[in-house]
């Protein structure tokens, strides 16, 4: 991105981060899904959602397909609105975490370029990434929203998978092989990572 905005000054916040992390009494955490169309990052984000929710942490989802109705709704998916997409919503992570909350970001994220630059954006250990490891064939059986279908049909040009590449991670924190485990056996795949960084203390399930 190229800066255009001139003659701003940084306003130094009084409440910190720590600060407010101290007030949820949990560090704050960015936790990115990554993976195809189908894969289950939304579902996994969730259903990590639901479990951190009810034992009293704070937490925001992310979602590829509902930020695109907004904040980033006007961006198709060519190559460089797929990196704008990236980079304004790696922004607004870290605004969450700034905040305190840990934020759960579903997004296919595509390139490796943009995933690393979402990860230098926040200090080190702040950003989880996790790989919702999916064979594209099983995505597209299970083609929930029939968008393999329309893309197959040649109605949808770039998809990713099939007119778009996708850029498997080199060194997630996790993997998730979700055409293997159950729900509930991703989510404590998710939230042991979460124990062993010390973002939560236990796990109560
Ligand atoms: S990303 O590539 O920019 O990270 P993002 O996660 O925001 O994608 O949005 C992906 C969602 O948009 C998909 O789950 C799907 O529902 C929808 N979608 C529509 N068109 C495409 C496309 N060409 N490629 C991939 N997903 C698409």
């Amino acid at each position: 991105m190229t800066k255009k905005s001139t003659n701003t000054l940084w306003h130094h916040a009084t409440i910190t981060r720590a600060d407010r992390e101290a007030l949820h009494k949990h560090k704050s955490v960015i936790i990115w899904f990554t993976g195809l169309s189908g894969s289950g990052k939304s579902t996994l984000a969730h259903a990590v959602e639901e479990y951190l929710h009810k034992v009293g942490i704070s937490t925001i989802v992310l979602d590829g397909d509902n930020v695109r109705h907004g904040l980033c709704g006007d961006l198709d998916f060519s190559d460089s609105d797929r990196i704008e997409n990236i980079r304004r919503v790696s922004e607004l992570a870290k605004l969450m975490i700034e905040a305190g909350v840990i934020t759960l970001a579903a997004f296919i994220s595509p390139f490796k370029a943009d995933r690393d630059d979402a990860r230098k954006r926040v200090p080190h250990g702040d950003f989880l990434e996790i790989y919702c490891q999916c064979p594209i064939e099983t995505c597209e059986q299970r083609d929930v929203k029939g968008l393999y279908k329309k893309a197959r049909a040649g109605k949808i040009p770039f998809f990713t998978g099939i007119g778009s590449p996708y850029e498997t991670p080199g060194m997630p924190e996790l993997v998730v092989n979700t055409h293997e485990l159950t729900l509930e056996e991703s989510v404590k795949k998710v939230l042991n990572l979460l124990m062993q960084r010390g973002v939560i203390k236990d796990i109560v399930c």
